[in-house]
């Protein structure tokens, strides 16, 4: 009896530790999608930033247009290794547009990354130099962003 109760006891056990671990993996693995959006998302404002001035929707500011270079260049400096977990690609969890390929290619996705940050050298002087300066500097990132997406994100659905 003692010895039935005890095999019980390990099999709960084992049984919560199990559950326990996935959810800290599920939530793991959704921090670090919260985490890679919040980047994109803090990519694309500061873009927007620069794209509504060169529109004319929004008044040229030099020093506005400066910062959002510059945040623009910090963003794309940020090591991205931690952001992108295995098993958070679009075919294991929802939520993602992350397509599997990436962790195929792990080498290539990086160097699209850092293709961000090589356009964006010497965006906050040419930003600053005038509002004709925005359109040119920014047409090359905007290409960056392109070429990742078409080979590394799903469509959405
Ligand atoms: C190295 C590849 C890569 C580069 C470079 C890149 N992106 Fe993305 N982007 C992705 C991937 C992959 C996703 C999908 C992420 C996910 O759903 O987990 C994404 C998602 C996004 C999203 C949606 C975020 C959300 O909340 O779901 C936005 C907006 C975005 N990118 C904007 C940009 C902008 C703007 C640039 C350029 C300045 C850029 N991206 C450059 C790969 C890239």
């Amino acid at each position: 009896m003692a010895r039935r109760f005890s095999v019980l006891a390990i099999a709960v056990s084992t049984a919560v530790a199990a559950s326990a671990g996935a959810a800290f993996a599920d939530e793991a693995l959704e921090n670090a999608l919260k985490a890679r959006k919040g980047q994109f998302q803090l990519l694309a404002f500061n873009v927007g930033v620069l794209g509504g001035m060169a529109r004319g929707n929004a008044e040229y500011d030099a020093a506005q247009a400066q910062v959002a270079a510059e945040n623009i260049q910090a963003i794309a400096a940020l090591n991205q290794a931690a952001f992108w977990p295995e098993g958070s690609d679009s075919m294991s969890i929802d939520g993602t547009r992350a397509m599997p390929v990436i962790w195929d290619n792990f080498d290539d996705f990086a160097s699209k990354w850092q293709a961000v940050a090589a356009a964006a050298e010497g965006l906050p002087a040419a930003v600053g130099a005038g509002v004709a300066g925005i359109g040119p500097a920014l047409g090359p990132i905007g290409g960056t962003c392109k070429d990742c997406h078409d080979t590394y994100r799903a469509p959405r659905n």
